[in-house]
């Protein structure tokens, strides 16, 4: 059997590590594994190349992705999803692994209902993918968030400064809410739970009262604050600038930006992606295709890709209360 792989959407640590260990699976059960470059872009133009084991060496702790990756606005069009379909057919692909988030295990579902072969693998450091308690490279992510904030730290308290410390997360507050609780955040903003300027202003304030001299706000950009329309603006730059503005205590911003994505992945990352891509093979080898490979706590489990249509449920609101309480 010829498997094509491909790294699509987003790129999150691990990635690499998951190739690696597709390829090497894939071969020792007599799989010919093959690299598409550029995700779904990749598989419409067929750029293909051959994966032997010598192909995905000294990879393992590589941020990104070899195979590079791409958010394909052709794949989304009936004409793109038609050429990939071809593609498929005229390299006689017997098969295609998917490693990417949300949008990208949606893509897969659409080439399984198409009758291709394909197993997805959930790549996000945003956690929001269903059935699958941690997506590969958010551990990286949090603890660069972590590291992040502990460094900030350091500087609010030597100023006595508030820190609004904006994070990804345009639909998910997972980063910001996981990363909040262990970097010793004040407050969390995401956009799961709604919050107006003003109560973030009087939270900071009683901590003032309480004796607080700096403060911690992690906000997700996704945040949306219910008192007042973001206008353009990110939704740390709201809050900053609302708190700012209050003169309760000077503040600073900081974006971090693209830094979450990129990096060596941590150890449970890089085991994580070893497994998942372990799976995936051995179903695509057995026919077995249709489903990602989720974890289910402790337990990889094939997940139909149908369940894409579900809501994720990692964003977990006793957590979120968690916060308000130990940062008193
Ligand atoms: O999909 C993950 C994610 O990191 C989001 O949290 C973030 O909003 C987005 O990617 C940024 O994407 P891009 O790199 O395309 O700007």
């Amino acid at each position: 059997m010829r498997i094509g792989i491909l790294t699509s959407g987003g790129d999150a640590p691990g990635m690499n590590a998951a190739i690696r260990a597709a390829v090497r699976c894939g071969t020792d059960l007599g799989l010919e594994m093959v690299g598409v470059r550029r995700g779904f872009d990749g598989l419409i133009d067929g750029d293909f190349i051959p994966l032997d084991n010598r192909a995905v060496g000294g990879i393992i702790g590589r941020g990104g992705t070899i195979l590079r990756t791409a958010r394909s606005a052709a794949f989304l069009t009936p004409e793109g999803r038609e050429k990939a379909l071809e593609q498929i057919d005229r390299n006689s692909l017997d098969g295609l692994i998917v490693i990417g988030g949300n949008g990208s295990l949606r893509g897969a579902r659409w080439l399984s209902e198409e009758g291709v072969n394909t197993v997805g693998i959930p790549a996000s450091i945003d956690n929001d993918i269903p059935h699958t308690t941690m997506a590969m490279g958010v551990d990286t992510a949090l603890n660069t968030v972590v590291e992040s904030l502990n460094k900030i730290r350091d500087t609010a308290i030597s100023h006595g400064r508030a820190f609004v410390v904006e994070v990804m997360g345009r639909k998910s507050g997972y980063i910001a809410l996981m990363g909040g609780l262990a970097g010793g955040a004040e407050v969390v903003l995401i956009p799961e739970v709604p919050v107006s300027l003003d109560d973030v202003a009087r939270t900071v304030a009683d901590g003032r009262r309480r004796g607080k001299h700096h403060s911690i706000i992690v906000v997700a950009e996704g945040f949306a604050p219910t008192d007042r329309p973001l206008d353009g603006e990110s939704a740390g730059h709201a809050v900053a600038a609302h708190l700012e503005g209050t003169e309760t205590i000077e503040t600073r911003l900081t974006i971090l930006g693209h830094v979450q994505r990129g990096g060596s992945p941590t150890a449970f990352d890089r085991i994580l992606a070893s497994r998942l891509a372990a799976s995936s093979s051995s179903w695509l080898a057995a026919g077995k295709g249709g489903v990602f490979a989720g974890l289910d706590r402790d337990k990889v489990v094939a997940v139909p890709l149908s369940a894409m249509d579900e809501e994720p449920a990692n964003v977990d609101l006793d957590l979120y209360r968690l916060v308000g309480v130990i940062s008193t």
